[in-house]
């Protein structure tokens, strides 16, 4: 029992897990996902019963959700997943904390202005038709490489104005080993300094060496033609002065497009390769979706021609339910993770310094009493908007100060390559693949990827 703020007693909302701290470790560790997913029906905050230096509790009520990330935000920092994470992509806005964390959003929150992300919509549906026009009728292909190659080309168009051309492999490839082996650290007891020579380290620093020679050249370009940089993300950092006037670090611009580069694209592609394997499963949804889009001009000519990209995008509301309800049931950031800084009381309950949070939409997602036959693919169920729920039941890009900068431009993104692809082309899944399993990487993908087949539809 606990006294909440009035001085009344109220009955703990907290329960303990009732197995061992042995067992949950290696069955959290076996499957993330599961085990998440089993807590959820054990109560609105599941202690974990871990040592008292460190308390870890997962959080399912959408009321501690919002208080944690919302009435509290300032009472917790990222802490651990950020240190791995830091480890790669420095000292950006998805890793930095507190005052240094406000200083950065702030100078950034121009790039994601609604005029910009017009302009960005222009990119997407070029690269995305420029893919298009390489699909071949029956010919199979990696669908998550692919669309890690699309989203690649698109965030490093519309974020740094540079066109990846023959380093797209090369660079798809250095992300893609940055994330695993980040991952593989995120929630292992033990992390060893990237210095210390192992073969997984010396990879990792060779893709991180990879990425940033393409970031410090882009730097080099923008610094000799800062013209043609003007209107980027990399534009506004080269312009930016501190309160003392003068620029940011090198080393600062970098840390931001590594994250812009990182958190910008990785989350898309899997969504869409998400979205696109749902919609070969649930027929019905596939051919309303087509109803949609089937007399739209969503060609780079026909758009050239009268209305924009954004514009198009706008007039596609059960394209954007598909998404939206694609990240309900697959949302790509399967958990957000906090610490208390200090002891904390939420909603009646003390938690002492240093507890640790894991907050999972992709369980709380999945409540059936909120959500009702959660399992099911049916984006109709977001036909009366997402205020029919609770607020943080629903909550894909996270929320409060720390909540996704790129929400409404992945929206668009999502929802504009599902409607250039779709439009031209219905996706199966090459035979002898099976059922997807979610694996829960950085961010949540489908294990080993998928083979889909495109078949025309006009
Ligand atoms: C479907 C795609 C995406 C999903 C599901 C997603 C999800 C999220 C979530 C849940 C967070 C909050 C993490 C936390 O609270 O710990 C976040 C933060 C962030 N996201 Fe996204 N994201 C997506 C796309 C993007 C894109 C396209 C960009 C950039 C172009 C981006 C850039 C960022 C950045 C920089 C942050 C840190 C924001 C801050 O701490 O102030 N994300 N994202």
């Amino acid at each position: 029992m606990n006294r909440n703020r009035k001085g009344e007693i109220s009955l703990t909302r907290v329960v303990g897990i009732p197995s061992s701290r042995v067992a949950n470790f290696l069955s959290f560790q076996r499957d993330p996902l599961q085990f998440l997913i089993n807590a959820l029906p054990l109560g609105e905050m599941v202690s974990l019963r871990t040592s008292s230096f460190r308390p870890t509790f997962i959080v399912n009520s959408p009321a501690f959700v919002q208080e944690i990330l919302v009435h509290q935000e300032e009472r917790f920092r990222k802490g651990r997943s950020s240190n791995v994470l830091r480890r790669t992509i420095g000292d950006g806005l998805l890793t930095a904390e507190h005052e240094r964390h406000r200083q950065q959003k702030k100078y950034l929150t121009p790039v994601f202005y609604k005029e910009r992300i017009q302009a960005y919509a222009e990119v997407v549906m070029e690269e995305t038709e420029r893919l298009a026009d390489t699909l071949q009728e029956g010919v199979m292909v990696p669908m998550h490489d692919v669309m890690m190659q699309l989203t690649l080309g698109i965030i490093s168009r519309s974020m740094f104005k540079t066109e990846l051309h023959e380093a797209k492999t090369e660079l798809a490839q250095a992300v893609d080993d940055t994330i695993r082996l980040s991952a593989k650290t995120i929630f292992s007891p033990i992390i060893l300094p990237l210095a210390v020579p192992t073969p997984k380290n010396r990879k990792h620093l060779k893709a991180i060496r990879s990425l940033e020679d393409m970031i410090y050249d882009t730097i080099a370009e923008a610094r000799r033609n800062p013209e043609q940089y003007a209107d980027s993300l990399l534009g506004l950092l080269l312009d930016t002065r501190d309160d003392q006037g003068d620029p940011i670090p090198d080393v600062e611009i970098r840390d931001q497009m590594m994250t812009m580069l990182l958190a910008g694209h990785e989350t898309t592609a899997n969504a869409i390769v998400w979205a696109l394997y749902a919609l070969d499963r649930e027929r019905s949804v596939d051919e309303r979706l087509y109803e949609e889009i089937q007399d739209r001009p969503l060609t780079v000519r026909q758009m050239r021609e009268g209305q924009s990209a954004f514009d198009l995008y706008r007039g596609l509301a059960y394209t954007r339910q598909v998404i939206q309800e694609t990240l309900r049931l697959y949302p790509p950031a399967w958990a957000i993770l906090r610490e208390a800084e200090q002891p904390v009381e939420m909603l009646g309950d003390h938690f002492p310094a240093n507890s640790s949070f894991l907050i999972s939409p992709y369980a709380i997602h999945r409540n059936d009493r909120v959500f009702g036959d959660a399992a099911a693919f049916r984006p109709e169920r977001f036909d009366a908007g997402i205020s029919q729920w609770p607020r943080f039941a629903y909550f894909p890009f996270g929320g409060g100060a720390r909540g996704c900068i790129g929400s409404q431009f992945a929206l668009m993104e999502a929802g504009l390559i599902l409607a250039v692809l779709a439009r031209r082309f219905r996706f199966t899944s090459a035979p002898g693949q099976g059922e997807a399993e979610p694996e829960p990487l950085v961010s949540l993908r489908i294990k080993n990827g998928r083979w889909m087949i495109p078949h025309r539809r006009v």
